[in-house]
């Protein structure tokens, strides 16, 4: 397959480096001002990709966007006029909240939601570790969306485990819940996953996972509080030595996920007038750290 990655950063160039290995033609699009770009994964040899190539975006059979939630719309507006109606595209990233500007600018293609749980860090400007084996669970978001389940089949080829998902916002909610729980308490503690089951922060974890599950019952996702539970613990047992997203992004003074994980959450709750403290101490406390890097600029 023609396959663009669009944000070339640790999760989209893990991507493109597998599938590139397993012989679909991938290019990359991103930032920097480049006709081709060299990656390395783990001590893998280097392999060269397209960048910011035009005709491979216009060829592309499939998009997968690897931007955060909050760039998503800043880098594809420039490219839609470029994007073939045929072409796949599929969001990879943490947080929801997204799937309805995509489906409003890109009506006639077949729209896709991603998220994985694969780990992955940049080490240096086209380099990359792969930290951590992950599950990506995939589905559609519109009718031509939901007839590419082949897509799943494809993708296992070159990165595993991947599964079809028929209703993909149930994953969405589950890995959203996972997000809720671990990013913002790691990011205000400045601490590695697999602290957050130390007594000093689990009742917290556990009280964020409560407020989460009220949500997701409203809006009729079927999980039971202590499955969800289970999820979330085992994520942070088998990440445990991670620094999450929302760590990394918050000790380097970065924009952080927090509208599309805890405030997707708190608009969801909002909607069903429910109230959830925890969650918003948190967002509050992820939003003020943020503004304070805003004042140092
Ligand atoms: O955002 C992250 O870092 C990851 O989604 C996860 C699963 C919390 C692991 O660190």
């Amino acid at each position: 397959m023609n396959i663009t990655i669009v944000g070339p950063g640790a999760i989209g160039c893990l991507w493109a480096y597998h599938l590139a290995h397993h012989g679909h033609q991938v290019s990359l699009w991103g930032r920097e001002n480049l006709s081709k770009a060299s990656i390395q994964l783990d001590q893998n040899s280097p392999v060269s990709l397209a960048y910011n190539q035009v005709s491979e975006l216009q060829n592309a059979d499939l998009i997968i966007v690897t931007v955060k939630a909050w760039q998503v719309e800043e880098a594809l507006r420039p490219l839609v006029s470029h994007i073939h109606s045929d072409s796949m595209v599929m969001l990879m990233h943490n947080g929801m909240g997204t799937a309805s500007w995509l489906q409003q600018t890109l009506p006639n293609n077949p729209l896709l939601l991603a998220t994985t749980t694969h780990g992955a860090l940049r080490v240096a400007n086209h380099a990359f570790n792969h930290t951590g084996v992950g599950v990506t669970h995939l589905g559609g978001i519109n009718t031509s969306g939901k007839q590419c389940s082949f897509l799943a089949e494809v993708l296992q080829h070159s990165l595993p485990d991947v599964m079809w998902c028929e209703a993909i916002e149930q994953a969405l909610w589950n890995k959203l819940a996972i997000n809720c729980a671990i990013n913002p308490l790691t990011a205000k503690y400045s601490v590695p996953n697999g602290r957050l089951a130390d007594e000093e922060y689990y009742s917290q974890l556990c009280n964020v996972v409560k407020e989460v599950h009220l949500v997701m019952q409203a809006e009729g996702m079927c999980i039971d509080l202590a499955e969800l539970q289970t999820k979330v613990d085992d994520v942070v047992r088998l990440t445990a030595n991670n620094l999450s997203s929302m760590q990394q992004d918050i000790a380097h003074h970065r924009r952080s996920e927090i509208d599309f994980i805890t405030g997707y959450l708190l608009s969801r709750a909002r909607a069903h007038q429910l109230e959830l403290p925890y969650n918003q101490a948190l967002y509050n406390d992820i939003q003020r750290l943020e503004q304070t890097f805003e004042q140092e600029k």
